[in-house]
């Protein structure tokens, strides 16, 4: 485990290792990925910050904090509804348009829900009967529970719309010496794949759903780390955290079981989690640190802030010291299940996935 001590020495000589850093958050305007960023402000000298968001009250709100926090800082929004795919290219168009050059890209959008109404909703005449038989999608009737795009919303937050970012973002991230990408998520919750059915239409489940999102951002974060080794890739799981998402996900509950779960399950489960401070400042640890460096720069400043003393330089998703792409559970120690990970890196499964993203990306947005 990564002491919180070590955390925090290593965060407060962020500024003295680099200025002028430039960053895009995604998913910021609450929750972990909005105290990442707060401790991101605080710790950084003169950053130029990006935070995209749905709606300006919560983005001004965000940027008013930050400007409080760090007055050297810039900081500008971005508003864009980004759960659908083409609200991504026109927010990385947005960037393009001000940036050549990109330092970190931290994200974490995302909301629980537990089931998709309607998978196999009467009318729907090619429902398949077996779950798994996969279908060419032109031939489906739209999901009525889907997204305009064709996907399941929380799959596509968690996934799709992280992978489109960084598909859009990647000159700026490659034209640095080195850059940091982090997916804010479910390392470590990896599991096996049915690759006729990576979008759940057919065996779409709550669990599914989080199996698949964690799975698919390791091994895509991993084969991008392995082609752009001055990017270090790095995907978490950053614990229980009681966030604004659990309000939101027993939001339409019968009222008995949502009082139970609001003033019983979470003040208790509250006392066994990381708190959301600790977490800000641990992902802000994973996004700045040596101990995470990109596969081909290993030293300070490119490599990150240097290593506290008695922590090293961690171990990548192939087990390999300092190999660009890390899983991290919520200590900052990596995770993960090395015998699935060799058999899928033998499988080649990080290019099929990142085939499968791409052809998803063609469907939804058209050929670029
Ligand atoms: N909390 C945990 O225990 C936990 C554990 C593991 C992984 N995670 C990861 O964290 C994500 C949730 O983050 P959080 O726990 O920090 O919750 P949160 O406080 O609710 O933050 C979620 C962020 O995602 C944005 N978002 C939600 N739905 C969106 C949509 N349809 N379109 C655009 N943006 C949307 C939210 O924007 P708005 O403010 O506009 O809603 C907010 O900025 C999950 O999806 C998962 O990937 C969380």
């Amino acid at each position: 485990m990564v002491q919180l001590s070590s955390v925090r020495e290593s965060n407060v000589s962020l500024a003295s290792t680099t200025s002028g850093q430039i960053a895009l958050f995604v998913g910021a305007t609450s929750g972990i990925a909005y105290h990442t960023l707060t401790e991101f402000a605080r710790n950084s000298n003169q950053p130029k910050v990006y935070v995209v968001g749905r709606g300006e009250a919560k983005l001004s709100k965000v940027i008013g904090e930050l400007e409080g926090i760090n007055p050297q800082g810039s900081y500008t929004s971005i508003n864009s509804e980004i759960s659908l795919l083409k609200n991504v290219d026109t927010a990385c168009e947005e960037l393009k348009r001000k940036e050549k050059g990109l330092d970190l890209l931290v994200m974490c959008p995302g909301y629980l829900k537990l089931s998709r109404v309607g998978m196999y909703f009467p009318g729907n005449s090619i429902a398949p009967t077996k779950p798994g038989k996969v279908k060419d999608w032109k031939d489906l009737t739209p999901n009525p529970a889907d997204n305009a795009d064709g996907l399941e919303d929380t799959i596509s937050l968690r996934y799709y719309v992280r992978m489109r970012f960084i598909q859009n973002l990647l000159p700026l991230l490659t034209s640095r010496p080195s850059s940091r990408i982090v997916s804010i998520h479910g390392a470590g919750r990896e599991g096996r794949l049915n690759e006729n059915d990576l979008e759940l239409k057919y065996t779409y489940s709550f669990l599914n759903a989080s199996m698949y999102t964690c799975t698919m951002n390791t091994l895509a974060l991993a084969e991008l780390a392995s082609s752009h080794p001055s990017i270090s890739c790095i995907h978490v799981f950053p614990g229980v955290i009681i966030t604004p998402s659990f309000d939101k996900f027993a939001e339409d509950w019968y009222f008995p079981l949502r009082f139970l779960f609001m003033q019983l399950v979470l003040p208790f489960a509250k006392l066994f989690t990381v708190s959301l401070p600790e977490c800000g400042q641990r992902q802000l640890f994973y996004a700045t640190s040596a101990k995470y460096p990109p596969a081909g720069v290993r030293d300070p400043p490119g490599g990150g802030v240097a290593l506290p003393k008695g922590v090293e330089v961690a171990k990548g998703a192939d087990s390999k010291e300092g190999s660009g792409c890390y899983l991290l559970n919520w200590d900052g120690e990596t995770i993960g299940d090395e015998n699935l990970l060799e058999e899928y890196r033998k499988k080649e499964m990080g290019k099929k996935i990142w085939e499968h993203t791409q052809e998803v990306f063609d469907r939804v947005v058209g050929k670029s």
